[in-house]
């Protein structure tokens, strides 16, 4: 093989799990034969695809040169590659707006602020369904309690979503024996999850597809930005991070793929003690703003850091459901701020 030839095979080697080449994923940086030996360099987004599409190459080629020599270009922020997501492909052609939540790190209430969003956006009428993308840390199930229900396909040989508080819910969660069954699944598997949940749900026509996508800047967020074309992005932030590069980065991402990023939500953002009505900013005041500032982007709100919030999440009792009024509020307003910021179709 030559060099024309190693790119030619490269361009249309698939990306296993994807419908997609690593031509149009556009991985490849480099690729060169010298003297039957080969040179790669990728330009992958996480170690972890760049071992997934290393395996596959050496799969394919390894065979046809003396040395395969894969490496990575180093990941300069600027080199992340996010393919063609400037032109998605759209998996969920039944939902009209998808509104993608994120946040740079886990355990910020990512999930929580999504399940509270996804239902008041249901009361105030619109056909809400939720898509637990999170597959290693999939809870909207026990947000939503929803936990104990089993997979079930109907006549079409659709998956029947779970329902509950009004919105249509898919999570990996439904297909585990457990909800607590750990995933040991490969990115590629999570993604190919994923692209069925988008393709083989029954979700019926919706207003609103709201995706609680894993923390951080993978794979999945990659694919989620090349399958559906999002509407907006939504990031959760807790003051701690607020200035942190992971809340950059998540920013940068919306930014990178060209999604409209409806705003930033500051969770757990001060403590009213309950017995005196003092409010104590444990994390400092005004990051959110801040960060609103320096990237350009509406802080939605603030949600404090409540028992009730943390009580009623964790027995499926979502606040904007069942919390008391002021709770309600606190998402309520984030939704119309959301509303107000971006341009839905509706
Ligand atoms: N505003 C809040 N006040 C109190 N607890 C909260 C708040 N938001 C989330 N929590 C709790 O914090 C934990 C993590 O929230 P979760 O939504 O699961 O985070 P993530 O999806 O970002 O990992 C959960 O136990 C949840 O009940
Ligand atoms: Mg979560």
């Amino acid at each position: 093989m030559n060099t024309k030839e190693l790119q030619d095979a490269l361009q249309t080697l698939s990306y296993p799990g994807l419908n997609r080449t690593l031509g149009e994923l556009k991985l490849i940086s480099e690729a060169k034969v010298t003297n039957g030996s080969a040179n790669i360099e990728l330009l992958t987004v996480s170690d972890e695809s760049y071992l997934t599409v290393k395996s596959a190459i050496e799969a394919a080629l390894a065979d046809q040169f003396s040395e395969l020599h894969i490496t990575k270009k180093g990941t300069v922020k600027k080199d992340i590659n996010y393919g063609n997501s400037a032109a998605p492909n759209n998996r969920a052609p039944y939902a009209a707006n998808v509104i993608a939540v994120t946040s740079g790190k886990g355990g910020v209430g990512k999930s929580t602020v999504s399940v509270n969003l996804a239902i008041a956006l249901a009361q105030k009428g619109y056909k809400v369904g939720i898509l637990d993308a999170d597959v290693y840390g999939p809870n909207v199930p026990r947000l939503t309690n929803t936990d104990l229900e089993k997979i079930r396909w109907n006549d079409d040989n659709k998956i029947v979503p779970s329902e509950n508080y009004g919105i249509k819910i898919m999570s990996v969660a439904l297909t585990t024996p457990t909800s607590d069954t750990p995933l040991v699944w490969r990115s590629s598997v999570a993604v190919s999850a994923l692209i069925q949940f988008l393709e083989d749900v029954a979700w019926g026509e919706l207003d609103f597809m709201v995706i609680d996508m894993p923390p951080g800047t993978g794979d999945i967020q990659l694919t989620m930005a090349q399958e559906l074309p999002l509407t907006a992005g939504v990031i959760v932030t807790t003051p701690q991070l607020v200035a942190s590069d992971d809340v950059s980065r998540a920013i940068r991402m919306f930014q990178d793929i060209h999604v409209p990023i409806a705003g930033l939500v500051e969770n757990m953002s001060y403590f009213i003690a309950p017995d005196t009505g003092t409010r104590y900013d444990i994390f400092g005041s005004g990051g959110g703003e801040r960060l609103s500032q320096r990237y350009n982007v509406p802080l939605l709100g603030q949600i404090p850091l409540n028992m009730e919030i943390r009580e009623g999440s964790d027995n499926g009792e979502p606040p904007i459901a069942l919390g008391s009024e002021s709770l309600k509020e606190y998402y309520r307003s984030i939704v119309d701020r959301m509303l107000e910021s971006s341009r839905f179709r509706l």
